[in-house]
């Protein structure tokens, strides 16, 4: 597709006297009208005449200039039309040459992205409120991954704060009375909450609370920081566990805590520029003049009783980073409700004058919601803890396949794979901000725009390719010009390192999943009006190709999401 499209930039160049790079081509509004569209009026512009007599003068000239593409002008537009056989040879030729790095490039090589998400809370379990952070940001990091980019993925754990002071005492207390041995994040959850109780009615657990708090804060090695420690490895283990089954890791797991010697660094210099400011005993940073929206809402650096907060340490976490990586972009996964926190981040930046500041971005999105559009709870009416709701959706995952396909060979790993995939491609497939609605059924569903759909019309196409295999059919030389009727999978196919780009490049994954999606659509309205096997060779050979293609494609696609792509369902 890319050398047809350079071809028609480079012919247009020639003809209207503009810069290859400002030779803007578009999709057509109207796919049936051509495969790209280039609107005339810059060109009619510079060159004094209207832009439907440039637009027809244009498509007789460039006749001559590109042998396999037909140009047509319709009103000011001229759009090109690329011949099927000559696209369908270009286009399956380069997936098959590049196979599972068809849709990647090289465009970052140097370049660095950092990548905070996920980021859960020591003593808190995984709810699915982290799930969205987690499944959106592995979807980020492996499509700038595929682009050549340097990816560091943090994992900013919620690991710091006075509440672990009482976390501390509660298990220095009660460690006995729960089972942290089996499973430590809900023992742990357990003593967290009695904690927080504990300390609103009970004045000597808070005291002692607030000392451990201290005790921590002031960095000593000791009971507290041993047992603060042991917790968090304990939390962090459970969170692993979730984190293989979607198929993800971190570069770096750096908690909060992690950023503690930097905090005095990053106030002092936001204190030397200038901008630092005592209000009502607290240190702060007043925003309004860098966004006249947060003239109200200062950036707090400094609590009057000498704490930091969360705002610090994300200051200090980002001048480290920057030091660290200087990285080009830093995009932060986190829920649109933290939206003032990130606005004020920036805000800061700004005040500093930091060129950077442009580099940081608050990747945000809506929230997950069960059917009646309220907050998703487990079977029981209890918080919805991560695992569990894998665990569920992998079991009716279980049930489906058993009943669609009884003699598969490994049906709780092919389940595994369908049930992750309908959770990942449902959070996927829409735009991030927007909220997503999770219908246990609804996902699963092997007709609807969901994963299970993709990953079972991957599937189908593994097995003609294998039936060929076995028929020893598909080798022959391709009659290309035979895949005319099969246009929009080919442009589609041919488009997809651009879907590829572009997701990464709006941090919009859901470009992606529908662009997957659609491509399902025509491939399956194609597949049900042309025979495969058992054809003239050149004509079996060519169709085969595009099945090839096409599963490599959905298959790519598929697993930069985070969805397995099995062969068998
Ligand atoms: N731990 C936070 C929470 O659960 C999210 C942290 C996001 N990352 C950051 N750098 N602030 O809400």
């Amino acid at each position: 597709m890319q050398t047809f499209l350079d071809a028609i930039r480079a012919a247009l160049a020639r003809a209207t006297g503009l810069a290859e790079a400002d030779v803007k081509l578009e999709a057509p509004r109207d796919p049936s009208l051509g495969d790209v569209a280039f609107p005339c009026f810059q060109a009619a512009r510079s060159l004094k005449q209207a832009p439907a007599a440039l637009a027809a003068e244009l498509s007789s000239a460039l006749a001559r200039d590109l042998p396999e593409i037909r140009a047509a002008a319709a009103g000011p537009y001229l759009n090109f039309t690329i011949e099927r056989g000559a696209l369908a040879r270009e286009v399956l030729g380069l997936v098959a040459e590049q196979g599972a790095r068809y849709g990647g490039s090289q465009q970052g090589a140097g370049k660095t992205i950092v990548i905070d998400f996920s980021s859960p809370n020591i003593a808190k379990p995984m709810h699915v409120g982290h799930l969205r952070s987690t499944i959106l940001g592995a979807a980020l990091a492996r499509l700038f991954t595929a682009l050549g980019y340097r990816v560091v993925g943090i994992n900013h754990v919620g690991d710091w704060g006075s509440q672990f002071g009482g976390l501390v005492v509660a298990l220095r207390r009660w460690r006995s009375e729960v089972d942290l041995e089996r499973d430590p994040v809900r023992g742990l959850l357990e003593l967290y909450q009695r904690s927080k109780q504990a300390v609103d009615a009970d004045p000597t657990f808070a005291a002692e609370a607030r000392a451990a708090w201290q005790e921590l804060e002031s960095g000593r090695e000791g009971e507290v920081r041993a047992t603060w420690r042991w917790a968090t490895e304990a939390s962090l283990r459970g969170f692993e566990r979730t984190y293989a089954r979607l198929g993800i890791r971190h570069e770096l797991v750096r908690g909060e805590s992690f950023y503690e010697p930097f905090l005095e660094g990053a106030i002092q210099r936001c204190q030397e520029a200038g901008i630092a400011e005592v209000s009502e005993g607290a240190l702060v940073v007043q925003l309004g003049a860098a966004d006249k929206g947060l003239a109200e809402t200062p950036c707090l650096l400094r609590q009057s009783d000498g704490t930091t907060l969360y705002a610090t340490r994300d200051l200090a976490a980002l001048f480290h980073r920057y030091e660290e990586f200087r990285f080009e972009r830093a995009l932060y996964v986190v829920g649109a409700e933290q939206k003032l926190h990130f606005r004020q981040l920036k805000a800061v930046l700004k005040r500093l004058g930091l060129p950077w500041e442009a580099r940081v971005e608050h990747v945000d999105f809506g929230l997950l919601l069960g059917r009646d559009r309220k907050k998703l709870a487990s079977r029981k009416g209890e918080v919805l803890v991560l695992d569990d709701l894998l665990d569920e959706v992998v079991e009716a995952a279980l049930a489906i396949i058993r009943e669609k396909n009884a003699g598969l060979a490994h049906p709780e790993s092919v389940a595994e794979a369908v049930g992750i995939g309908a959770i990942v491609f449902n959070d996927l497939k829409r735009e991030r901000i927007k909220d997503v609605l999770f219908d246990r059924e609804e996902i699963l569903s092997f007709e609807g725009e969901t994963g299970p759909y993709l990953q079972y019309t991957h599937a189908r196409l593994a097995s003609i390719e294998r039936k060929a295999r076995e028929a020893g059919e598909g080798g022959a030389e391709p009659d290309w010009s035979r895949l005319a009727d099969a246009g929009p999978v080919l442009t589609r196919l041919g488009r997809y390192p651009d879907v590829v780009r572009a997701a990464a490049e709006h941090a919009e994954p859901s470009l992606l999943a529908t662009a997957l999606l659609a491509l399902g659509r025509d491939l399956n309205a194609w597949y049900v009006q042309a025979r495969v096997l058992g054809q003239e060779p050149a004509v079996t050979a060519a169709r085969l190709a595009l099945v090839r293609a096409s599963k490599t494609v959905i298959g790519n696609g598929l697993r930069l999401l985070g969805c397995a792509a099995p062969d068998e369902m």
